[in-house]
C-alpha cells in the first residue's frame, strides 16, 4: 500500500505555504535576517507544536512565519516544500498564501510574490511538478483591508488563480467579505473560502451562496446539516479535506472518527491535503498512510480521491489530461 500510495500522482489542493515552514528551515532563516527566535533548539519548537483548537495554532503559525523577510527566504520556504513533495510523489499544488500576514510586519507584497513566483516557474521548469497560487484574506482582520490588498495586487492579478478566506473562522461569517470575493470575480478569480472546519454548517452555505465559491476549505461539519450535504453533492462542489490538521485542532479527537468515510458514503467530491504540514505531522504521505490506517480504505478509494483532485486542480487542460493519464497509468 505504501509503494502504491507513493506512485499515486498525488494533487494537493489545500496547502499553506507558510504552514510548511519546517522548524529546520526557521533556524536558518532566522540566524540569516538576525532574528531571536522562542525557541532554543528545533526540537524545543517542535514539542510546541501542540494545539487545542484553530487559535493556539493560529498563534505559533504567525510567530513561525516572522522569519520571511526577503524575497530569497519566500522562494526558499517555497522550494523547500516543493521538493520534499514532489519527494513523496506529488505532481501539483494549489498553494495558499497569506500577503496581510507579510505586510502588516512591513514585508512588501512585492517580496512575497516575487519570492513565491520563482519558486513556482522553477518547481514547473525543473521539478514536474505543477503549481496554482490562491491568494488568502484573513477573515479576523477587517474586509476593507482585504479589499485593498486585492486592488494592491493588480500587477499579479494574472498570475493568480484564486482568491482565499482564511484565519480565525469562528465568529467570522464569510458573508463579510462579499465585496472582496465580488470584486475577485470581476476579475475572473476563481473563489474558494476555509469553510465548515470550526465553523457552522451554516458558513458553507453562505460561502456558496453569498461568496460565489467553487471549492471549500475543510468542509466537514457540512454534515451538520442535511441541506448543506445535498447541496454540495448535487452540485459536487469540491472539499479539501486535511485529516491530520483536523486531529491536530481537535475538529476530531482521533483519526478514526474523522467524517471523512461518512463523506465519501454521502457521494461527496472529498479531496485530501496536508493544510499546515510542518505544523500538522506531515505532508500527503503522510496523511494518505494514516487514512489508510485508520479507515481501512483499498486502492480505488485513493484513486477516486486523486481523480477528484486532478479534476479540480487550478491547471491548464492538457496538464489535467497528462496527470488523469498518468493516474490511469499506476
Ligand atoms: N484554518 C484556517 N486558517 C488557516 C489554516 C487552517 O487550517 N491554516 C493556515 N491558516
Ligand atoms: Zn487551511
Amino acid at each position: 500500500m505504501h509503494e502504491f500510495l507513493r506512485d499515486l500522482p498525488k494533487v494537493e489542493l489545500h496547502l499553506h505555504i507558510e504552514g510548511s515552514l519546517e522548524p529546520e528551515l526557521m533556524f536558518a532563516l532566522a540566524q540569516r535576517n538576525g532574528i531571536q527566535l522562542p525557541y532554543a533548539t528545533v526540537q524545543e519548537a517542535k514539542d510546541a507544536y501542540h494545539f487545542s483548537d484553530l487559535q493556539g495554532f493560529l498563534k505559533l503559525y504567525f510567530q513561525g512565519m516572522d522569519v520571511l523577510r526577503n524575497e530569497e527566504d519566500f522562494y526558499d520556504l517555497a522550494m523547500d516544500y516543493f521538493k520534499r513533495a514532489r519527494g513523496e510523489g506529488v505532481v501539483h499544488i494549489d498553494m495558499h498564501f497569506d500577503p496581510q500576514a507579510h505586510l502588516q510586519r512591513g514585508v512588501p507584497l512585492e517580496v512575497v510574490m516575487a519570492g513565491l513566483l520563482k519558486a513556482k516557474q522553477e518547481a514547473e521548469d525543473t521539478l514536474d511538478l505543477s503549481i496554482g497560487m490562491i491568494m488568502a484574506f484573513l477573515r479576523d482582520r477587517p474586509a476593507d483591508e482585504a479589499l485593498h490588498v486585492l486592488e494592491q495586487a493588480a500587477p499579479y492579478w494574472k498570475m493568480l488563480d484564486a482568491i482565499g478566506l482564511d484565519s480565525a473562522e469562528q465568529n467570522n461569517p464569510p458573508a463579510n467579505f462579499i465585496d472582496v470575493f465580488k470584486r475577485a470575480q470581476q476579475l475572473e478569480l476563481v473563489c474558494v473560502a476555509h469553510a465548515g472546519e470550526e465553523g457552522p454548517a451554516e458558513y458553507i452555505q453562505e460561502a456558496l451562496d453569498v461568496l460565489g465559491v467553487e471549492r471549500v476549505d475543510h468542509g466537514v461539519r457540512c454534515l451538520e446539516s442535511q441541506t448543506v450535504v445535498e447541496r454540495l453533492r448535487s452540485e459536487q462542489i469540491v472539499l479539501t479535506v486535511c485529516p491530520l490538521s483536523n486531529v491536530s485542532l481537535k475538529v476530531v479527537d482521533d483519526l478514526r472518527d474523522h467524517p471523512l468515510p461518512k463523506l465519501l458514503a454521502e457521494g461527496l467530491k472529498v479531496t485530501i491535503s496536508s493544510d499546515d504540514p510542518a505544523y500538522f505531522g506531515g505532508g500527503m504521505m503522510v496523511n494518505h498512510i494514516a487514512c489508510a490506517e485508520a479507515f481501512g480504505w483499498d486502492e480505488a478509494v485513493f484513486r477516486q480521491l486523486t481523480r477528484n483532485a486532478i479534476e479540480e486542480a487550478f491547471v491548464t487542460l492538457e496538464r489535467r489530461e497528462e496527470l488523469l493519464a498518468r493516474l490511469a497509468a499506476v
